[in-house]
């Protein structure tokens, strides 16, 4: 980093644009494996919050891997700054009072910690568990396929490891419920938390 750079302190603070918003800014870090359901859950539940009035934004990994980080392969350092990137700009999101959702297979511990440093008390890691034998049988871009015949290399699942969340914050069993009340145990935590109240 440059050292002729100055931090300026915004005009307008978090706090106010949060009382603007009339709900609580965090951040939803949505991970699991390929072809978990993390996409399809958070978009769900993004859904209902715009339909609750509340302020909320989506990072998604194969769509922020068109743009932002487009650069970026999937060996173990291209992993880490693809998280590094996003969890920055989540920080800036969460600082604008946004309900922030991100879906990355962030498959590695450290990488989750990082962020969930950057963000705070405002962390919330969402485990979308759905094992690797159902998602392999999904198979919605025909990747494990791939990956099985050696056509990707440092696959998640198959050639490269996944880390499993000890403690998250949210265990999503996607085998056992519905899209629908996946998304809604998401929006009952936020209810839980205070993040949203029945006002938003
Ligand atoms: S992460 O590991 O760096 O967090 P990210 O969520 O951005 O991954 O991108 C994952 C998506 O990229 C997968 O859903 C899949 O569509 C695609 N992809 C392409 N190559 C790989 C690979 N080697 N491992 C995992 N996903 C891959």
């Amino acid at each position: 980093m440059s050292s002729n750079i100055v931090w300026h302190n915004a005009a307008v603070e978090h706090d106010e644009r949060v009382s603007q918003k009339g709900h609580d800014a965090c951040l939803l870090w949505y991970t699991g494996l390929s072809g978990s359901g993390k996409s399809t859950i958070a978009n769900a539940v993004d859904r209902k919050l715009y339909e609750l009035g509340c302020h909320s934004y989506l990072l998604d990994g194969d769509n922020i891997r068109h743009g932002l980080n487009a650069d970026l392969g999937f060996d173990d350092a291209s992993r880490k700054e693809n998280i590094r990137r996003i969890a920055e700009v989540s920080k800036l999101f969460i600082d604008s009072g946004l309900i922030v959702g991100t879906a990355f297979i962030s498959p590695f511990k450290e990488d989750r910690e990082q962020a969930r440093a950057f963000a705070g008390d405002k962390f919330i890691e969402v485990y979308v568990d759905t094992p690797l034998g159902v998602c392999e049988q999904r198979d919605p871009k025909g990747l494990y396929k791939k990956a099985r015949q050696g056509e990707i290399k440092h696959f998640t699942g198959i050639s490269s490891p996944y880390e499993t969340p000890e403690q998250p914050e949210i265990h999503i069993k996607t085998n056992e419920q519905s899209i629908e009340a996946s998304a809604q145990q998401v929006i009952d935590f936020l209810y839980t938390k205070k993040i949203i109240n029945r006002n938003s």
